[in-house]
């Protein structure tokens, strides 16, 4: 049976929201990435006594694709929440997906119940700093 990309994340995501260490927000978070080459790739959010160290599980799985397969172009990623309702990335997130997301990437949210639900990653980050303002920032001409 051939399953969409929101099924085969959902599942990644579900299996690693299992290992979630959330005990200060009491709030777990599953993640996963789908590379353009049809790899998934997951990670839960890991909390930390000193709260501002805690990592996202969005970072956790981009960390998770990077040190298994380098660097990739992400076609899709998924969050996972352990509430009714779906919750979409945090905003630092957005930012850590947007150096890897592909053009035209789609970034679902899902809940403990019903289907996950879709946006595409431009709306969620419109106007995104990318590495094509660092590399002109390097121009000799810049003008700085
Ligand atoms: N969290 C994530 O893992 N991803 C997000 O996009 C939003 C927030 C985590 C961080 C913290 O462990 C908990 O959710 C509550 O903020």
């Amino acid at each position: 049976m051939v399953q969409d990309d929101a099924t085969r994340l959902l599942r990644a995501a579900r299996e690693a929201i299992v290992h979630a260490y959330a005990p200060y927000s009491g709030f777990p978070v599953g993640a996963a990435v789908l590379t353009g080459a049809g790899d998934i790739f997951a990670g839960c959010n890991v909390e930390n006594a000193a709260y501002p160290l805690g990592l996202c599980a969005e970072a956790a799985a981009l960390g998770a694709m990077v040190s298994a397969v380098g660097a990739q172009r992400v076609r899709a990623a998924l969050v996972v929440t352990a509430r009714r309702h779906p919750s979409w990335p945090c905003g630092g997130c957005r930012q850590r997906l947007q150096e890897f997301m592909a053009q035209d990437a789609i970034v679902y949210a899902a809940g403990c119940e019903g289907e996950p639900i879709s946006m595409p990653f431009t709306r969620l980050l419109p106007l995104a700093f990318g590495a094509t303002d660092i590399a002109s920032s390097m121009r000799p001409d810049h003008g700085l």
